[in-house]
């Protein structure tokens, strides 16, 4: 096709003009609704006077709507109301680790050619620093409120991805804060409220919106025939509780997120965006979500095409406006929902709930308050994006989440600049650009691959080893003989988004191709220290690495983000110590043969050997467990406070008294100020300054199939060679001892719970 000149004409046409159209797009203003300045006549309508209420500003424009503008408002590229001075909205933008270039909403332009470009979420979550994530919601919404202003963006981002990273062939792991819930609920809550929290302290406005996702138990993208649009979830009401709903819990209630997408999979027999159990029952009711349900990209159609859930396009247009959908992302309840009014599956009353919601939603966010050139965000601009100090972010969260494996004392890392002569820098994301940065991506400002950023501090020589990270063909003599040559070897190794990606889940946990045959043969000719580097969203079995002691140390650099290389030079040069810790579980290899990733099931199974998923139930062999990372110094952990004995106090009558009771639920009047304290002496041992995680999980006496191992919570110090701090955690006996029963009730056993700092433990007994 390439070789047709006249195609080739066109393709210069084509992108001639829409080097133009983008340009063009870079001098449009903002879309508004009421712009008075425009069209005074406008001032008349209550649901433009910013002064007056949101609800009531809400009911005065829907009760102006005909049906028609309703239903066209209902879609995410929403129809004008031009008779109302109403632009057509696009719903669709993201913004999972900057603003992103996926929906159709935004785009990059010469006036905004690239935003920050930080590390795809899964090394951000090992940095496990709430500070740090809530810092990158707060950049990439400043960038996304400049980018909207020159009419690039919209204010509706649909991030971020808050589903459990249950198992390692996921290709979509790479964009969840990994395996555990605790660690989930705690990036959803930081990164929800950096985007969304204003400056200005108006805690009834919006910065930009988020939207947690996909809600829920969407696991699967494409795994042995199996894909998202067809998979049906099986999940037991205790998974639901204690893994997959958490997250999304914590999203709402405490990250007061703007709204919940639901997913494409459905969960016991029901798609999620037609299940009213899940939308209007737990996520409007239990959980009182301030905002709009949106529905993943036409997942509606999904619902009828690929689960056959209803016989016409109506009758599930009703289903998901009934079961609490706002917003159609896509176009099925445009077309749709109107015929499903009059054949009376759906009341125009449910519309006007969910075209309110919607409205809602951007009245928050200002854009029914006339100009935002006026308003609190209007003068971001260009200048805002990019610029020196958010780029110095993403090297700083790149540097925080890398994840040390493996160090051999004294001869491996940090390694010594002006002791190094040659280093040799080999394999296939050795020189690694659009890689770095994973999915759900933007145009990044500017990238500094691994290769440049070792270049920076020695010199290098480089050899790519395969000719891409599928690795068929390998060039092991090229190879070898570069590390024969030099002082010291890097090999930066692992996937790309042709491994792992939304709908690609891999097969093998193993590195592709060729590539481990080419480490071991590198490191056997190799004089000096050789650093083995993982780039990958999910873990892989590198069993025979970890063995080998011609691999001297191993890093994991997740997908690294624009300033990946630079990060990882900072780390090998000793320029910053790491702290990085693996949010997930690497398994062997022998794991993805044994089990159907299908399989939901979070505990195991002994009838069906089942051997169940992540740290909190999975007891067989791992490569590195969750939590697992090093650091160029050690720390000691000395308790100074923590009970031996926690009462309950129980009201007269509670059917405990007289019988043996193994857990009491964890209602409200038995919870009531049940708070202690575990104090903890923090040093570091060690002569290198750096930051230091301290994990405190609890092993739950073994009742109602609780998980072997929790965490409860984290805290993250930074200390100098031999400093120690104290460190505080308030256990809520609640929120934090308890275990989901088998009905998915919440239970505080009683009896043993052994809390574990580092390898600290400590016996606690909760009486009654
Ligand atoms: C959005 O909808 C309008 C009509 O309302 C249509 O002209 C336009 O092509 C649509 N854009 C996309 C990206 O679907
Ligand atoms: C490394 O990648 C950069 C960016 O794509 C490129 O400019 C440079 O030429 C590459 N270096 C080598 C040695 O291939
Ligand atoms: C990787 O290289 C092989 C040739 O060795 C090629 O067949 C394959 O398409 C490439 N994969 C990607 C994702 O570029
Ligand atoms: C390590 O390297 C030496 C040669 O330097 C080689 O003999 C040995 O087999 C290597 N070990 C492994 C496990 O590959
Ligand atoms: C993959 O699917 C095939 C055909 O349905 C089935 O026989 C096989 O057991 C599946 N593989 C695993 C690991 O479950
Ligand atoms: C957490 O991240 C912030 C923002 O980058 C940083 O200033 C702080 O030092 C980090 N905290 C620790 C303990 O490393």
């Amino acid at each position: 096709m390439a070789a047709n000149p006249h195609v080739l004409a066109i393709v210069f046409i084509l992108s001639v003009l829409s080097s133009q159209w983008m340009y063009a797009a870079a001098q449009n203003p903002p879309l508004f609704a009421c712009d008075i300045d425009k069209d005074p006549t406008l001032k008349k309508f209550s649901f433009c006077d910013a002064s007056l209420d949101i609800k009531t500003r809400v009911n005065d424009l829907v009760k102006r709507l005909t049906l028609e503008e309703k239903i066209g408002n209902l879609v995410n590229n929403a129809t004008s109301v031009d008779r109302l001075g109403i632009p057509g909205y696009g719903w669709w933008s993201e913004a999972l680790h900057g603003v992103s270039k996926t929906g159709p909403a935004t785009f990059f332009s010469s006036l905004v050619p690239g935003a920050t470009s930080f590390p795809q979420v899964i090394l951000t979550a090992a940095s496990f620093n709430e500070t740090l994530f809530r810092t990158i919601g707060e950049v990439v919404s400043t960038e996304a409120r400049a980018m909207y202003n020159m009419g690039l963006a919209g204010l509706t981002f649909w991030s971020p991805n808050v589903n459990i990273f249950r198992d390692p062939r996921w290709g979509r792991g790479q964009e969840t804060p990994g395996e555990d819930p605790t660690l989930t609920s705690k990036y959803a809550v930081a990164f929800v409220q950096g985007l969304q929290e204003r400056d200005d302290g108006d805690k009834k406005r919006l910065k930009v919106g988020a939207s947690c996702k996909h809600y829920t138990a969407y696991d699967v993208d494409n795994w042995n025939g199996t894909d998202r649009y067809h998979f049906n979830a099986v999940v037991t009401k205790q998974d639901m509780e204690d893994t997959f709903q958490p997250p999304f819990k914590s999203c709402v209630l405490d990250g007061n997120v703007a709204s919940v997408m639901c997913s494409y999979n459905e969960v016991n027999g029901k798609p999620t965006c037609g299940d009213p159990d899940l939308l209007k029952g737990v996520i409007r009711g239990k959980w009182k979500l301030n905002g709009y349900v949106s529905s993943d990209c036409d997942s509606l159609d999904v619902m009828l095409t690929s689960h056959h859930w209803e016989k016409t396009p109506e009758e599930i247009a009703a289903d998901a406006l009934n079961a609490g959908v706002d917003l159609n992302c896509g176009n099925s309840l445009r077309f749709h929902t109107e015929g499903a009014i009059k054949a009376g599956l759906v009341k125009e009353s449910v519309v006007d709930r969910a075209v309110s919601n919607n409205f809602e939603t951007l009245m928050r966010l200002g854009f029914f308050d006339g100009n935002p050139s006026k308003q609190v965000y209007g003068s971001l601009g260009p200048k805002d994006v990019c610029t020196p100090a958010n780029q110095e972010l993403a090297r700083e969260a790149a540097r925080q989440g890398i994840v040390l494996l493996k160090n051999t004392p004294r001869s491996s890392l940090p390694l010594i600049p002006t002791s190094i002569k040659s280093l040799a820098v080999i394999g296939p994301n050795a020189n690694a650009t659009e890689t770095m940065i994973g999915n759900y991506a933007g145009v990044p400002c500017q990238y500094t691959t691994p290769l440049q950023g070792l270049s920076a501090s020695v010199k290098t020589i480089y050899e790519p080893g395969c000719v891409n990270v599928t690795c068929f063909i390998v060039r092991i003599a090229e190879a070898k003989k570069v590390a024969a040559e030099a002082d010291a070897v890097v090999l930066v190794m692992g996937s790309d988004l042709s491994i792992e990606a939304e709908t690609i889940d891999r097969i093998d946990i193993t590195l592709p191709g060729q590539q481990s045959f080419l480490v071991s043969q590198v490191a056997s000719v190799s004089r000096g220290p050789v650093i083995l580097v993982i780039m990958s969203g999910g873990g892989m079995d590198i069993q025979f690495a970890k063995d080998n002691p011609n691999v001297t140390s191993i890093l994991w650099v997740g997908f690294p983000g624009e300033a990946g290389g630079a990060a990882l030079a900072d780390i090998v040069f000793g320029r910053f110590n790491p702290s990085g810790r693996l949010p997930m579980t690497w398994y062997p290899q022998s794991f993805a043969e044994k089990v159907a990733m299908t399989n939901m099931n979070m505990r195991p199974d002994l009838t069906t050997g089942h051997p169940g998923y992540t740290y909190r139930f999975y007891k067989g062999e791992t490569v590195y467990p969750f939590g697992h990372g090093l650091s160029y110094s050690s720390h000691a952990h000395h308790l100074v406070k923590a009970p031996k004995f926690v009462s309950i106090p129980l009201e007269e009558g509670h059917v405990c008294w007289s019988s043996e009771c193994k857990s009491l639920d964890a209602l409200e009047h038995v919870c009531r100020n049940l708070v202690f304290e575990v104090k903890l002496r923090v040093m570091n041992v060690g002569n290198m300054e750096g930051s230091h995680i301290v994990f405190l999980f609890s092993s739950p006496p073994t009742i109602h199939d609780a998980p072997q191992k929790k965490l409860l919570d984290f805290q993250k110090v930074v200390l100098a060679s031999r400093q120690w701090t104290t460190v505080s955690f308030k256990v809520d006996v609640c929120n934090h001892l308890s275990v989901v029963d088998e009905d998915g009730n919440k239970k505080v056993p009683l009896g043993v719970h052994v809390l574990h700092v580092g390898d600290l433990q400590h016996s606690l007994n909760l009486k009654i």
